[in-house]
């Protein structure tokens, strides 16, 4: 089922940030970079499972990836591609989203069982 659901207003995601959102058992990723914003599932495709243990924490240190807190898996911000870690060359799932009056709004996609 592909139905819209709400984030955030965009202007809640500041330039260099990532926030999680969770919607039941399924969680997103945003992150806001260089004036645009990526969308992306919040599982990680080395063991399936989050990427963060604490809240809004997706980011390495330099904050130029998003990291999985679990073994270190690197992945780039713009296209979720792994470069470094044990799933190395696999990607985050994207999320596809829509801008709506300044609204963030995201269609759920399913992770691999
Ligand atoms: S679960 Fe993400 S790097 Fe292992």
């Amino acid at each position: 089922m592909s139905e819209a659901h709400r984030l955030c207003a965009l202007a809640e995601i500041e330039e260099g940030q990532a926030r999680g959102f969770e919607f039941g058992h399924r969680s997103v990723i945003a992150v806001a970079r260089d004036g645009n914003l990526y969308t992306y599932v919040n599982w990680c495709p080395h063991l399936g499972i989050g990427l963060n243990f604490f809240p809004d924490e997706f980011l390495d240190q330099e904050r130029q990836f998003l990291m999985c807190a679990n073994h270190g898996a690197l992945f780039e911000i713009e296209t979720g591609e792994c470069v470094s870690g044990p799933c190395q060359g696999e990607a985050l799932l994207p999320v596809p989203h829509q801008i709506r009056e300044g609204d963030i709004w995201v269609t759920l996609v399913e992770p691999p069982t």
